[in-house]
């Protein structure tokens, strides 16, 4: 096991700050971003990765620069260099009516049962849905928290429409079934699981 690059501790501290914004939101999303952060890695220790980083050619990377700048200075400068070194990946199988949603869309885990800096507790990552892109009805036993970075989307939890804008928390109860619709800006969130985080999504 090799020692976490500072790049990757330099990401996952920024994207701490910007969870703790989840403090001052209404009292489950507070509570939800308190249980995540006090199970994340705080750098007090030195990190190991489970396994190193490898090169990713995810086509949503094409798109990662401009909602990263779009997220400002200090998302361009701790993103963008490690982009190509994060997980991005996509879990579901193909349906017929995205055929390429898994080139349209993906979610890199940086803390998790799988991901970079192992964690049996809560997974901690981003997800970058393109732009012009449905994420269709999908439900898990994990309780997910996101915190909307860049772009916007409208986002369907329960049946409800909202659109979510950069600083928006967003709270999906286990189980709760959402989606997300973006239009002419991709968004990219960072999301949280806690609870049962080894079960899979799965399509609604
Ligand atoms: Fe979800």
């Amino acid at each position: 096991m090799t020692i976490a690059p500072t790049d990757l501790l330099d990401l996952l501290s920024l994207m701490r700050a910007a969870f703790a914004e989840g403090l001052r939101h209404r009292p489950a999303v507070a509570a939800e971003a308190a249980r995540v952060l006090a199970d994340l890695p705080d750098g007090s220790v030195p990190l190991r990765l489970a396994e190193p980083l490898r090169p990713s050619r995810h086509p949503v990377l094409s798109q990662l620069p401009g909602a990263a700048r779009a997220a400002g200075a200090p998302w361009e400068s701790a993103l963008l260099p490690l982009a190509g070194r994060l997980p991005w990946r996509f879990g579901y199988a193909p349906r017929p009516d995205a055929p390429d949603l898994g080139e349209r869309m993906a979610w890199a885990e940086i803390v998790g049962p799988a991901a970079p800096l192992r964690s049996d507790r809560v997974g901690f990552g981003l997800t970058f849905i393109g732009r012009d892109t449905v994420y269709p009805p999908h439900r898990h036993p994990a309780v997910e928290l996101y915190a909307v970075v860049s772009g916007t989307a409208v986002w369907t939890l329960e049946g409800a429409d909202t659109r979510r804008r950069p600083g928006d928390f967003v709270l999906h109860a286990a189980d709760a079934v959402h989606a997300m619709r973006t239009t002419d800006e991709p968004l990219l969130a960072i999301y949280s699981w806690t609870g049962d985080i080894l079960s899979p999504s799965v399509y609604t």
